[in-house]
């Protein structure tokens, strides 16, 4: 299994951020994603004039892993300039809680503050695969 160096994810998010479009928010955010083999994927947040279609930085640099193969999510930072770590949004919770349901995630800012959690504790009691009738 892949060690996690967190500052090397981080720093793959802050980079992640400098392509960030958002030209109606102006609010950039930068993510990255390690899969349990050691490759990276990065992402940002992606706007829209249609403001619904816009995509989150977290959302694009997990499907951008699961569109190539690599699903085994093992890390996830997420960085925005914010006061404090910033908080995903629900939709990207619920998204976390699908795709990359037991990955460590770290939440930081431009400042280097930072903290340790995971999908469950930012998504308790997420509706699931389980919660679907089996056929
Ligand atoms: N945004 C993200 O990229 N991730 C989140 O978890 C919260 C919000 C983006 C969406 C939009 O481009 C901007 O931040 C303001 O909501």
């Amino acid at each position: 299994m892949t060690t996690i160096n967190r500052q090397q994810l981080i720093d793959a998010a802050i980079d992640a951020r400098t392509r960030a479009y958002a030209p109606y928010s102006h609010f950039l955010v930068g993510a990255a994603v390690l899969i349990r083999d050691g490759r990276v994927f990065g992402g940002c947040n992606i706007e829209n004039a249609a403001y619904p279609s816009t995509n989150c930085a977290e959302r694009v640099a997990m499907q951008s892993a699961w569109a190539v193969g690599a699903r085994d999510i093992v890390a996830i930072a997420v960085v925005a300039d914010t006061p404090g770590p910033v908080s995903p949004c629900g939709g990207c919770r619920q998204v976390m809680a699908e795709l990359a349901p037991h990955a460590v995630v770290f939440l930081t800012n431009m400042h280097d503050n930072w903290v340790e959690t995971s999908v469950a504790a930012l998504l308790p009691g997420a509706f699931d695969p389980n919660d679907l009738p089996k056929k």
